[in-house]
């Protein structure tokens, strides 16, 4: 074999735990690197490395003194800002879209404007830069009517308002809050699913599936979060809803990055929702999702380590083989998430369960006495035979759990008829 190689993530979060777990358990890898990281990653044998993720120089710096292959951006913000730019002017490879590319999840109306000039189906919107104009829209969308902020939210910046006075409030307060610009479009309605894309240029693989669930509390009741909780594989999607995907989203898409010559080499997230008249996108993101990527890596059995390495270097792409079985995980999140979460709570020593994973994110502290650092604090995964069996262990380990300080849904994987 090979020699072994070091390589670097960018990131601290349960995603950048998954993504640095599968890839130091690449035969090609020897030390993954994780930059911030967290206090969890040694539990998987993934080096953190105190540099901020927002400091481009520092990881370049980092990268070079470490002879890291390569570098695998895990966060949106940091691609938006450039850093694969900054990394390819200094001579090394990261893995993700320049920030021309990252627009697509930087700005609302460039990916709009982006699934316009290349006919890939989205909801019907308007974009507007002022109130009076937005509000005067708001009635031909009917209600609810979706706003969104145009600007990086972190999952956080569309209201569904169910009424006017809903609507016109919350517009209100977002051009008052400083948005320049936002989008208004119908709601549309039917099951969402996250689909991921490797791209190297124009040649691409699909990842597994997965069903994330955005709202805070049980029944898709609260605010919109970053995530918390999601399974892979999706029973109710058929195969010809995923054709359909396939043909009428995922291959304009890629012929529009090819023919926009956006050099795309990462991973383009696609958001969309299976409605009555055929499959919508509604968001791209330039990234690999949370809590999503925590259940998809495990069921990859293609080296991860391959699939970047070959993208990165323009070569032919391996073939994606997925594991039959089901992974099914669960966010344990700060009280209060995502308004005003707790922070520094004890977590105490959480149980070892064979087969049961943890993922950790935002946690301090050490592994004998961690402690909440706000937000997603850890997702509790698993893989089994079936979804409902990956349900039951995952749930069976929470419901154990005594943090008071702390909450996790207890639906997840509902609309896949799990109980
Ligand atoms: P986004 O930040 O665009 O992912 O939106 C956050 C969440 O709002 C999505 O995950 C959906 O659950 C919901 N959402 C966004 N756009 C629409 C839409 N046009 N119709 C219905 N739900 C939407
Ligand atoms: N789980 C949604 C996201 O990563 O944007």
């Amino acid at each position: 074999m090979a020699e072994q190689v070091n390589v670097l993530v960018v990131g601290e979060g349960g995603r950048e735990f998954a993504i640095a777990k599968k890839l130091q358990a690449s035969s090609h890898v020897k030390q993954v690197y994780c930059a911030p990281g967290n206090v969890g990653m040694p539990t998987v044998g993934v080096q953190p490395v105190d540099i901020a993720e927002t400091d481009f120089a520092g990881l370049i710096r980092f990268a070079k003194e470490h002879n890291v292959a390569w570098t695998f951006v895990g966060p949106e913000d940091c691609l938006v800002d450039g850093i694969v730019d900054d990394f390819r002017a200094a001579g090394l490879k990261a893995f993700g879209p320049t920030a021309r590319a990252a627009q697509l999840e930087g700005s609302k109306d460039y990916a709009l404007n982006f699934m316009n000039n290349y006919h890939v189906p989205t909801a019907r919107h308007a974009s507007y830069r002022d109130q009076t104009a937005a509000i005067a829209g708001v009635d031909q969308f009917g209600f609810p009517v979706v706003i969104k902020e145009n600007g990086l939210a972190g999952g956080k910046g569309v209201v569904i308002a169910k009424d006017r006075e809903t609507a016109v409030q919350t517009i209100k307060e977002m051009f008052d809050r400083g948005q320049a610009r936002l989008v208004l479009e119908e709601c549309l309605v039917g099951q969402e699913y996250s689909m991921f894309v490797l791209l190297s240029n124009g040649h691409y693989r699909i990842l597994p599936m997965a069903q994330d669930h955005k709202r805070a509390y049980d029944g898709d009741k609260g605010p919109n979060t970053g995530g918390m909780g999601s399974y892979s594989p999706l029973p109710q999607l058929t195969a010809s809803d995923l054709q359909r995907i396939i043909d009428q989203v995922v291959v304009p898409t890629v012929n529009g990055l090819v023919a926009g010559e956006y050099h795309y080499h990462g991973i383009l997230y696609i958001g969309l929702i299976m409605t009555a008249a055929g499959p919508k996108v509604i968001e791209y993101n330039v990234r690999l999702g949370d809590p999503e990527t925590q259940v998809i890596l495990p069921r990859l059995k293609t080296d991860l380590f391959e699939l970047v390495n070959r993208a990165l270097n323009d070569e032919p792409l391996p073939e994606v083989v997925v594991d039959e079985q089901a992974s099914f995980g669960v966010v344990l999140a700060s009280k209060g998430y995502p308004q005003k979460p707790v922070h520094g709570q004890a977590l105490g020593q959480l149980p070892v369960v064979d087969g049961i994973q943890i993922d950790y994110a935002n946690v301090a502290g050490s592994l004998d006495e961690l402690k909440g650092n706000g937000g997603r604090l850890l997702m509790v995964e698993t893989v089994a035979p079936t979804l409902q069996a990956a349900h039951d262990a995952v749930y069976d380990y929470l419901d154990q759990l005594n943090e008071p300080e702390c909450f996790y849904r207890k639906d997840i994987g509902a609309k896949a008829g799990l109980n």
